[in-house]
C-alpha cells in the first residue's frame, strides 16, 4: 500500500497518475454503497404459483395420490434457499453435515450446538418445505425426557418443524413422548449411520429374512408410536416396497431403498457432485458442481495473475474534481511534513 503523505508529486507512482487520467464521473455510481454479498429478496422466485407451506397432512395426501415426495438435505442458508426455490417437499438438515460440511469422520462427532447453528441457517432460507432436522448422536438415547429437552431446543432455537431419529424398537417410548408433546418425528430404520461401528460399517441391512423382519417390525412399531413418516436407508427394494404397503398412513422416504417408497431423499453433495470420492451404489449424480468449482477457481486465479481481473468496468470511479482536490490535499500534507 502506498503512503501518500510522504510521496511528493514527482515521486508519485505511475499507476496513480495513469489512474487519474482514466477517471469518469457519474456521481450517482460513486455515492452508492455496494456489497459483494447482499441478502436476496425474500420473495420465492421461479415457482408459480407461490407454494403453500408443506404440512404432514399434505405429505399424507401425496402418499394417497401416489405422488412421489422429494426430500433433500441442506446445511446452510444457500442450500436451504435452493430447496425452497426449486420445489422440494422436505428439507432435511441431516447429520451428514458432520462429514460433508464440518469434515468430521463420522456423524457421531456432531454436537447439538453445531446442529442448532446449521438448522437456524437453513431455516432462514427454507420456509415452504417441511423442515426436518436429525437429532445428533447421544441427544435422544439417555431417556425420553432428555430427547424431549433436546428436541424442544431444535424446534424453539433452531426453527425445525420436526425431528428425525435413527433406531428401532428401543425408540418406541421416545417417539411416543416426543409426539405426545407435539414434536413430529420421522423414524429412520435400516442402515443407521450413527451406529456404523456397531454395524461393522455402512452395510446394506435386511438382506436376510430375520434382519428384514427386524426392519419391518421397527417400522411398524415406530409408526404405531406416532412417527409421521419412516425413512428407509440401504435395504433391498422388495423389502422397502413391502414396508411401504404395510404402513397404515406414514409415507416412506427411501435412500438406497429402490423405487417402491413414497418418496426419495439424497444428500446434497452426492446429488450435486460437489466431490468425486466414493459413490454409493444408490447415488446418482445429477450435476457436476466439483468440475464447475474447479473451472471457476482456475479461471479466477489466472485472471488475477495476468491482471485481467478486475477490469475498469469492475472498478469504482471517483469524480475528477474530487480526485484533483485529493491530490492537492496530499501535496499540502507532504509540504507540511517536509
Ligand atoms: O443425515 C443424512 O443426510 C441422512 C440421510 C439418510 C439423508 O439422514
Amino acid at each position: 500500500m502506498f503512503n501518500y503523505r510522504i510521496i511528493k508529486r514527482a515521486q508519485r507512482p505511475k499507476q496513480l497518475l495513469d489512474f487519474s487520467a482514466s477517471l469518469c464521473y457519474p456521481s450517482r455510481v460513486c455515492s452508492r454503497r455496494w456489497m459483494s454479498a447482499r441478502p436476496e429478496e425474500r420473495q420465492v422466485v421461479g415457482i408459480t404459483p407461490p407454494r403453500k407451506k408443506v404440512t404432514i397432512q399434505h405429505l399424507q395426501a401425496l402418499r394417497t395420490s401416489r405422488t412421489p415426495i422429494t426430500m433433500l438435505t441442506a446445511y446452510d442458508f444457500p442450500t436451504g434457499r435452493a430447496c425452497e426455490a426449486h420445489g422440494v417437499d422436505i428439507t432435511l438438515v441431516g447429520d451428514s453435515l458432520a462429514q460433508v460440511c464440518l469434515g468430521y469422520d463420522s456423524t457421531t462427532r456432531l454436537t447439538l450446538d453445531e446442529m442448532l447453528h446449521h438448522i437456524r441457517a437453513v431455516a432462514r432460507g427454507s420456509h415452504v418445505p417441511l423442515l426436518i432436522a436429525d437429532m445428533p448422536f447421544g441427544t435422544y438415547h439417555a431417556s425420553p425426557e432428555d430427547a424431549v429437552r433436546n428436541a424442544v431446543r431444535m424446534v424453539r432455537e433452531g426453527g425445525a418443524d420436526a425431528v428425525k431419529l435413527e433406531g428401532g424398537l428401543e425408540l418406541v417410548d421416545t417417539v411416543r413422548r416426543l409426539t405426545s408433546v407435539g414434536i413430529p418425528v420421522m423414524a429412520h430404520v435400516g442402515l443407521l449411520p450413527q451406529r456404523h461401528v456397531a454395524l461393522s460399517g455402512y452395510r446394506t441391512q435386511g438382506r436376510d429374512a430375520e434382519s428384514a423382519l427386524g426392519v419391518l417390525r421397527s417400522a411398524l412399531a415406530l409408526e404405531e408410536a406416532g412417527a409421521f413418516a419412516v425413512l428407509l436407508e440401504a435395504i433391498p427394494h422388495v423389502l422397502a416396497t413391502y414396508i411401504t404397503q404395510r404402513l397404515r398412513h406414514a409415507p416412506t422416504i427411501g435412500i438406497g431403498a429402490g423405487p417402491g417408497t413414497d418418496g426419495q431423499v439424497l444428500v446434497w453433495d452426492d446429488l450435486m457432485g460437489t466431490w468425486h470420492g466414493h459413490q454409493a451404489k444408490f447415488v446418482r449424480r445429477f450435476a457436476d458442481v466439483k468440475s464447475e468449482v474447479e473451472k471457476g477457481i482456475r479461471a479466477y486465479s489466472e485472471a488475477v495473475r495476468e491482471r485481467s481481473f478486475p477490469a475498469s468496468t469492475e472498478s469504482y470511479e471517483m469524480p475528477k474534481a474530487q480526485w484533483e482536490r485529493f491530490q492537492q490535499l496530499v501535496e499540502g500534507d507532504a509540504a507540511k511534513d517536509a
